[in-house]
């Protein structure tokens, strides 16, 4: 007997094309009442409902109503150690990490205290809607291991990696280059592409990696080019000068890494502010991604993202709440932040392109888009069912929506966990 096949049914977006390539309002095919027909934990087919209700009568049906059904979110950078310590006041980067970011990492070592953060951190991810994450782990190898657990216990896609660090940091956390090498390398064998999990090669950023263990990831990274590669970019300025203390003939940031083979396809640049028309230039010609944390660099005070203007350049963007430095686990306050900061830019997004950021951009820069962050036949049954009325403020608003741009953009501007109604991943109803 062929596998049961589920049919959700609801409103449903789903982008035709590149909203940052044409007239963003049009990049998206809006289905007043659609349906999409789940089996074996993949998309079979969507379309109008009534058409789906007819050819696929024998399949369960769950019905959302009003409610918009949408890929579930792609996180394309957060440090799930950081749960513990999301929201802590008042420093800036540098005096943020050595305060609360160091001192937490240090107890992941501890395998059952990494095991409890990695399933409260996926639970809570979840419920906010986001199906994928790529987060770092700590330079514990525990921490690797116990976030592929939780993320293969609930069917989830996840990028992951041992974050590399020998210098700048205390005892607890500091491995070397040989170390980094190796351990990211058994890691590398044990979890790349066993079922969902993908592996990210993850030296944290130069100021906290030596050249020579820079030189080490890079030497990983060739020879297994088809896992990712995940650092920190240009995120604040007093970083950008500490790496021109630390690498003083390097021409800029970017070329730090660059040097090593750490730049091209799957390269995940986290923040990516304060760039030069160089680094630009090479970012886009190298084919690396760039990734967008705004509510972390509101949070802690590290400038305005040009997401518009990036992406113009033809420089891969994706987005992102950089748990814990950014302020929340929710991609739809993500994108609410992304906006805010898009008009202190002067080239404010619209929701096409906020919501394509969220889904389909962050899973081609994890280079994963055949498989998440779209509705297309064929990929992954990670779909979540958003109430577009979720509290009497927002559905208020949304009463006098005229579009659905305009019926969903109160959700990404006040929305939370409370609108996220369903979340299936990889078939399974999991919220
Ligand atoms: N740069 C290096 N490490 C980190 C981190 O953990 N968070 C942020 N926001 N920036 C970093
Ligand atoms: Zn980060």
């Amino acid at each position: 007997t062929p596998a049961p096949e589920t049919l959700l049914l609801g409103q449903i977006l789903d982008f035709t094309s590149d909203p940052f390539e044409g007239a963003p309002q049009d990049s998206a095919r809006h289905l007043s009442r659609g349906g999409i027909v789940i089996r074996g934990g993949k998309i079979i087919e969507i379309g109008p409902a009534a058409r789906l209700i007819e050819t696929h009568g024998t399949a369960r049906r769950v019905d959302y109503g009003a409610a918009l059904l949408l890929p579930g979110f792609v996180d394309a950078h957060a440090h799930y150690p950081q749960t513990g310590i999301i929201a802590s006041w008042g420093k800036r980067l540098i005096d943020w990490l050595e305060g609360y970011t160091f001192p937490e990492e240090s107890r992941f070592g501890d395998p059952v205290y990494a095991a409890t953060i990695a399933g409260r951190y996926l639970d809570l991810v979840i419920a906010h809607g986001t199906t994928t994450v790529a987060t770092f782990c700590t330079s514990h190898p525990a921490s690797v291991t116990a976030m592929f657990q939780a993320a293969q216990a609930r069917g989830m896609a996840v990028v992951a990696g041992k974050v590399g660090m020998d210098r700048n940091a205390p005892d607890a956390l500091k491995d070397s280059p040989e170390r980094a090498y190796d351990e990211s390398k058994a890691l590398l064998k044990r979890w790349h592409k066993q079922g969902r999990s993908r592996y990210a090669i993850t030296p944290r950023f130069t100021p906290t990696s030596s050249e020579a263990q820079l030189e080490a990831m890079g030497a990983l990274w060739a020879e297994h080019p088809d896992c990712a590669m995940q650092t920190h970019l240009s995120e604040q300025v007093e970083e950008i000068a500490w790496v021109k203390e630390l690498c003083p003939t390097a021409e800029d940031y970017l070329a730090t890494y660059d040097k090593h083979g750490l730049i091209g396809p799957g390269a995940l640049f986290g923040h990516a502010i304060h760039l030069t028309p160089r680094e630009r230039a090479r970012l886009a010609e190298s084919g690396s991604a760039v990734i967008h944390c705004p509510t972390s660099n509101t949070f802690i005070g590290s400038g305005v993202f040009d997401a518009a203007g990036l992406a113009a350049e033809g420089i891969q963007v994706g987005l992102a709440t950089d748990t814990g430095g950014g302020s929340s686990f929710s991609m739809l306050r993500t994108m609410g932040a992304a906006y805010e900061i898009s008009q202190l830019n002067g080239a404010v997004l619209h929701p096409a392109h906020l919501l394509w950021l969220a889904t389909a951009g962050s899973a081609r820069a994890l280079r994963m888009e055949a498989e998440v962050g779209t509705l297309a036949p064929g990929s992954a049954a990670d779909i979540i069912a958003l109430d577009l009325a979720s509290t009497p403020a927002i559905a208020q608003r949304a009463a006098r929506a005229r579009d659905i741009w305009e019926a969903l953009f109160p959700t990404m501007m006040m929305g939370d966990d409370r609108a996220v109604k369903a979340v299936w991943v990889g078939g399974v109803s999991r919220r």
